[in-house]
C-alpha cells in the first residue's frame, strides 16, 4: 500500500513534463526494481581454505569486487548440508551450513559484511525434494505407519514390479523408484537420491515455511524459488501424453509434462509463501520458473500480485539466436503484458551453456558479449548475471566421460555432457588456478585462456567486458532517465537494429541502439534536435556527439546516448 501511494506521489511530481513521455514514467519505488541480481555457484567462486572447492569465506573476500561491479544482491545456490549428489541441490538439512562452505558464523559474517557495502542475499530454497538423506525421508520410507509416511510421493507399482505410470525423471529415466524397505514407489522428479516431497500435506508447508522465517532471521533478503513449478503432481497419476516422437538425451520417451509441471496447485503455495516473507520488509521472492508464454509468465506475479516479485523470464535469454525481431517482441510483451510487473531478465545460468558459446560465433565473440551486456542492462527490467558473464568467462565441458562430475552427464553422455562446462572456477588473475584456490586440484578444472581473461586484467583494461559491464550498470544505477523514466520501442521495422528510447521526468531522453548483425549498419532517428552525445559506446568515445539521422553502428555495435 505504501509502495503505491508513493508512486502516485511520484507521478504527480512529475507533473506536466511526465505527461509529455509517450510512454508511462514508472517510479522505482523498490529495491529490487531496476536492480542487478548476481548469482553465485559458491563451490566456484572463491576457495579460502585450500581444499579445492569454494566457500562462503571466499564469498565475503569478494564483496569489494562486486560492490564495485555495482551488484545489489547476490544470489547463493545451496550451501546447505548436503551430500552433494546434486551439488547441494539434495538438501540433509535445511537449517545449517555444508562443513566444505564453512559454518552458520560464517554465513552470518558474510550476511553483515554484505549489508555494509549495500548488497543483500539472497538463498535458494529448494521446496521440490529433498535429499534421501534427510531425517524426513529416512522416516518416511521406514515403514507405512510413521508420522511422516506421508511428507512424500509414495505409491503402489503396478503388477510385475512396473511403476505407478510412465513419468520420467528430468534427469533420465523413470521418475518412481521402488523402496524395498516400504516396499512402495517414491516419485523424483530429478536425481532418486531427491525425493520429491507431498505439498498436498499441510506439515510439509509448515515445516518449509519454518525453514523460511530461519533464513529470513539470519538476515536473508528473500529467497530464489528452485524448481518452483513443479510442486505438484497429478493425484491421479495418469500417463503423461508424448509431446514428441523420438527419445530424450537418456533414450526415454518425450513426454509434454502436463501432468507433473506447472499445476494450479504452486500458486497456493507461492500466495502462502508470500504471506511468510512479507513479515519481512523489503523482502523479494525470485522463482526459477520456466513457462512456456508471457502469460504464464503473469500468472507467476500472482493474479493480486501475491505471489513472486521476480519470476524469471526464461523466454528472453534462451533463444540462442541473435533476433532483434525475438527480443524485441520479448521486450514488447514485458512492456505491456505483465501488468506493470517487473520483469527478471537472464541470459546465464548455472544449468546452461554459458551466453558465450550460446550467442558467439566464434569469430566476434567479444563484441557480441558487449552486445548482449548491453542487451540485458539497458531495457526496463531487473537483471540476473552469473558469476564470470561480466567477464566473458566460457564453457569448459569435459573431453572425456570419466572426467564428469554432474551425474546426469555422465548418465546422458555424450549428448548431454551435465552442467560441469558452465561451473567451472571463477577467473580472478592469471596466477595458478586463476587465483580460485591454492589447491592442487580444484574440483572443476580452470577453463583455459584464463590467462587471458581474467578479473586483474580487465579490471586495469577500459575497453575489456568487465569495464563495459561496470560502465552500463553504474550508467542503469545513476541515469534518471533508465531508473523509472518512460521506456519506448522505436524503428519496430528494422531487424537488424534494435532501438528503444528512455525519457526521464525532465523530457531528457537517452536513445539505445544495438546493431545485431556482423556489419557496420547505418540508424537514422528523428528524435529531439537529431544529436545525441554518447554516454556508452562500443565505437564511440564518451562525450562524443553523433548525428541520429545518419548514425554509424559499427558490427554488433551498441551505443547510448543522451538526445540534444
Ligand atoms: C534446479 C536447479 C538445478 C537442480 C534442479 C534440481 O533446476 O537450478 O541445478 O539440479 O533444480 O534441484
Amino acid at each position: 500500500m505504501r509502495k503505491r501511494v508513493l508512486a502516485l506521489v511520484l507521478v504527480l511530481l512529475c507533473g506536466a513534463a511526465c505527461r509529455r513521455a509517450s510512454q508511462p514514467l514508472k517510479p522505482i519505488t523498490e529495491w529490487w526494481e531496476q536492480a542487478v541480481v548476481y548469482e553465485i555457484y559458491p563451490r566456484s567462486f572463491a576457495d579460502t581454505n585450500g581444499d579445492g572447492v569454494g566457500d562462503l569465506n571466499g564469498i565475503t573476500a569478494h564483496l569489494d569486487y562486486l560492490r564495485d561491479l555495482g551488484v545489489d544482491a547476490i544470489w547463493i545456490t545451496p550451501f546447505y548440508p548436503s551430500p552433494q549428489v546434486d551439488f547441494g541441490y539434495d538438501i540433509s538439512d535445511y537449517r545449517d551450513i555444508d562443513p566444505q562452505y564453512g559454518t552458520l558464523a560464517d554465513f552470518d559474517r558474510l550476511v553483515a559484511e554484505a549489508k555494509k557495502r549495500d548488497i543483500r542475499v539472497i538463498a535458494d530454497l529448494v521446496l521440490n525434494h529433498t535429499s534421501d538423506k534427510h531425517p524426513w525421508f529416512v522416516e518416511s520410507r521406514s515403514s507405512r505407519a510413521n508420522p511422516k509416511a506421508d511428507w512424500y510421493v509414495w505409491r503402489d507399482g503396478k503388477p510385475n514390479h512396473q511403476p505407478p505410470n510412465n513419468w520420467q525423471s528430468l534427469f533420465g529415466g523413470s521418475a518412481w523408484q521402488y523402496d524395498p524397505q516400504r516396499g512402495q514407489y517414491y516419485y523424483h522428479e530429478f536425481y532418486k537420491e531427491q525425493p520429491d516431497l507431498n505439498w498436498r500435506n499441510p506439515d510439509v508447508r509448515k515445516a518449509m515455511y519454518g525453514v523460511a522465517r530461519f533464513w529470513m532471521k539470519h538476515g536473508v533478503a528473500g529467497f530464489r524459488l528452485d524448481a518452483i513449478s513443479r510442486l505438484f503432481e497429478d493425484p491421479q497419476l495418469r500417463d503423461e501424453p508424448v509431446a514428441e516422437p523420438g527419445v530424450n538425451a537418456y533414450g526415454g520417451p518425450i513426454l509434454n509434462g502436463q501432468y507433473t509441471d506447472n499445476l494450479p496447485e504452486v500458486h497456493d503455495v507461492l500466495r502462502e509463501l508470500r504471506k511468510v516473507t512479507d513479515e519481512f520488509p523489503d523482502s523479494v521472492l525470485i522463482g526459477e520458473t520456466y513457462l512456456p508464454n508471457v502469460q504464464e509468465l503473469l500468472k507467476a506475479y500472482g493474479s493480486k500480485d501475491d505471489e513472486l516479485q521476480l519470476p524469471m523470464d526464461m523466454q528472453f535469454g534462451m533463444t540462442n539466436r541473435l533476433s532483434v525481431p525475438d527480443f524485441r517482441a520479448r521486450l514488447k510483451e514485458a512492456e505491456t503484458e505483465l501488468r506493470g510487473n517487473v520483469p527478471l531478465l537472464v541470459f546465464d545460468n548455472h544449468d546452461n551453456t554459458r551466453s558465450w558459446n550460446r550467442y558467439g560465433d566464434g569469430v566476434h565473440d567479444l563484441a557480441i558479449a558487449k552486445l548482449l551486456a548491453g542487451l540485458l542492462l539497458t531495457p526496463r527490467a531487473t537483471v540476473q548475471l552469473y558469476y564470470g558473464e561480466e567477464i566473458g568467462m566460457e564453457n569448459n565441458d569435459p573431453k572425456r566421460k570419466e572426467d564428469v562430475k554432474d551425474p546426469i552427464g555422465k548418465l546422458g553422455w555424450p549428448a548431454q555432457k551435465g552442467r560441469d562446462g558452465e561451473r567451472t572456477p571463477m577467473q580472478w588473475d592469471a596466477r595458478l588456478n586463476a587465483g580460485f584456490s591454492t589447491a592442487k586440484a580444484t574440483w572443476l578444472p580452470v577453463a583455459p585462456g584464463y590467462q587471458a581473461r581474467n578479473v586483474a586484467l580487465e579490471e586495469k583494461d577500459p575497453d575489456s567486458l568487465l569495464s563495459f559491464y561496470k560502465a552500463l550498470i553504474r550508467l542503469r544505477r545513476e541515469n534518471p532517465a533508465l531508473r523509472g523514466g518512460g521506456f519506448e520501442l522505436i524503428d519496430e521495422k528494422d531487424d537488424n537494429v534494435l532501438s528503444y528510447l528512455w525519457r526521464a521526468a525532465d523530457g531528457k531522453t537517452v536513445l539505445v541502439a544495438l546493431n545485431f548483425t556482423a556489419s557496420p549498419r547505418e540508424a537514422s532517428y528523428n528524435v529531439g534536435r537529431g544529436q545525441a552525445t554518447t554516454l556508452i559506446s562500443t565505437f564511440a568515445k564518451a562525450g562524443q556527439v553523433v548525428d541520429l539521422k545518419n548514425l554509424a553502428l559499427a558490427p554488433y555495435g551498441v551505443f547510448v546516448g543522451q538526445v540534444e
